[in-house]
């Protein structure tokens, strides 16, 4: 079930919020927001929405705002169920004659009691969840913050055995490192996930938006036959990955979703997932080198690169991709032939080795230009081509140029790698850097007559590509290109 959380102060805010719950199948209302609450409220709202009701009323060691009397705060959940309200939420760290009470008299109200820990998901979590289920409520919430992936985990156990044992358990994973589990939560069985009516509205930090679950994450079409895909990285929130492959995944009817995980334990997490019912894996910054050591088999392309930025995962085995290579490739090949062309590549990163593989493959004569020269050096005798410091550009006649630093990259949109004199004219001019969509490099280049290619398009052959290796389906790619341009609009980073 999707929860939308609302926090209103009054009765305006609260019929404001009301108003953005449509998509939600339950409304939690907080009562330690609101300055007095009429109870004849409830049953109003239940009729009038048609959605169940769950009262709420956090006290401040809790993550909540009530800092009043006990007894006060313990009233305000005897009166939840005297007006009927669905289910009331009562922290585990409560008086414990409170919280008897409260379930011995719960009427036709459900009880949740809930334990929250900002700080980390402790070792002793299953005696805790142990200790709820004395109890006896409805449903067992534990919430806890993760400081590592792996904490996750922990979480992930947790709501199997209670599975196993049909007790019903709302559990998931705070902080940067728990975000995807909001999600994941909710397929392993998990009963309630929280959503905030609107950014800036969450009850907790990291709390996503019913929108965002709703239309990015499709929470309400995800079961337990739903198969897991996503990209590792850290950090990855600003990653737009889950916008492009959750709109093909929908349009197409695959029952998969892809999230974000931000991951420290590179390992521990392949191997966790490997297990579990995944697909693949995108691969971002920083674990593209690091993952080869930890995955079954290795194509031969991302050997030659040596970097994966995709992996398969096929009866619990892990191959390794990299559709970098390919994905830049077609985006320079939809503008220009590469045989036999000089072609210039700036930086010296993993992306030029992607780039550079791809451009020999095709025959390009190469020259790498980088503000270190000894990592050019590295790159050019792997790859057997030219290099020189980056100040010689002007000395260099090139057919096509590419960037693959991250100069210009949002928020830096000001900054280009190069001064634009020492861009030639009517040359081809690509930047991988996909965000802002036409970089200062590029208007740069198109001020001089250039042909310009944008990011973007690497971008999406690269996530095409993926797609397919995932699912052996053709992906929706025009559909995918206009979600993403849609959601840089919304989100004002494109121009
Ligand atoms: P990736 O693996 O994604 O390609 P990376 O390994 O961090 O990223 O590589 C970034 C490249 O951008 C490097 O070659 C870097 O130059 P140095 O080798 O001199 O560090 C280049 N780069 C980053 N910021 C730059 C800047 N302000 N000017 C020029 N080059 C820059």
């Amino acid at each position: 079930m999707l929860a939308a959380v609302i926090k209103a102060k009054n009765k305006e805010e609260l019929n404001r919020g009301i108003k953005k719950t449509d998509a939600a199948d339950l409304i939690e209302l907080r009562l330690d927001y609101i300055d007095s609450f009429d109870y004849n409220l409830i049953e109003k709202i239940k009729k009038k929405l048609k959605k169940s009701l769950l009262i709420t009323c956090r006290k401040k060691y809790e993550g909540g705002f009530f800092d009043g009397k006990e007894n006060y705060r313990i009233d305000a959940l005897k009166n939840g169920i005297k007006y009927g309200a669905d289910y009331i939420d009562i922290e585990y760290s409560s008086d414990k004659i409170d919280v008897k009470h409260l379930v011995k008299n719960k009427n036709n109200t459900k009880i949740i009691i809930s334990y929250h820990n900002f700080k980390e998901t402790p070792n002793n979590i299953k005696n805790i969840y142990k200790n709820i289920k004395k109890l006896n409520p409805d449903l067992i919430k534990i919430v806890t913050n993760a400081n590592s992936v792996t904490d996750n985990f922990k979480i992930f156990e947790l709501i199997r055995n209670a599975n196993k044992e049909k007790k019903k358990i709302i559990a998931f994973c705070m902080g940067s490192y728990g975000q995807f589990s909001r999600i994941l939560s909710i397929i392993l069985g998990s009963q309630i996930t929280y959503a905030s009516v609107g950014k800036g509205e969450e009850s907790a930090a990291g709390q996503p938006t019913i929108h965002e679950l709703v239309d990015y994450y499709r929470i309400k079409k995800l079961n337990k036959n739903t198969k897991i895909i996503g990209l590792i990285g850290n950090p990855v929130e600003h990653s737009w990955s889950h916008i492009i492959h959750n709109a093909g995944l929908d349009k197409l009817g695959i029952n998969a979703v892809y999230l974000k995980f931000q991951v420290d334990r590179l390992k521990e997490f392949i191997e966790y997932f490997k297990r579990m019912n995944t697909l693949g894996f995108s691969v971002t910054i920083p674990h593209k080198i690091e993952v080869i050591r930890y995955l079954d088999e290795i194509d031969e392309k991302a050997k030659g690169i040596g970097a994966v930025n995709t992996i398969v995962v096929k009866n619990k085995k892990t191959i390794g991709y990299n559709t970098d290579c390919d994905g830049a490739i077609l985006a320079l090949k939809t503008k220009t032939n590469l045989k036999n062309k000089n072609v210039v590549v700036i930086g010296a990163g993993g992306s030029t080795r992607a780039l550079t593989y791809g451009l020999k493959e095709e025959g390009a004569k190469i020259s790498i230009l980088n503000r270190t020269i000894k990592k050019a050096k590295l790159i050019a005798d792997h790859f057997d081509c030219d290099y020189a410091p980056l100040e010689q550009l002007k000395n260099i006649n090139y057919d096509v140029l590419i960037n693959t630093t991250s100069v210009g990259m949002y928020p830096d949109i000001n900054s280009s790698p190069l001064q634009s004199d020492f861009i030639k004219k009517n040359s081809v001019v690509f930047d991988i850097v996909f965000n802002p969509y036409k970089t200062k490099l590029l208007k740069d280049a198109e001020e001089r007559g250039c042909t310009t290619i944008p990011g973007f398009e690497m971008l999406i052959n690269g996530a095409v590509l993926q797609f397919k290796l995932w699912t052996n389906k053709n992906a929706p790619e025009q559909l995918m290109k206009k979600k993403v341009l849609e959601y840089l609009k919304n989100v004002g980073h494109q121009n």
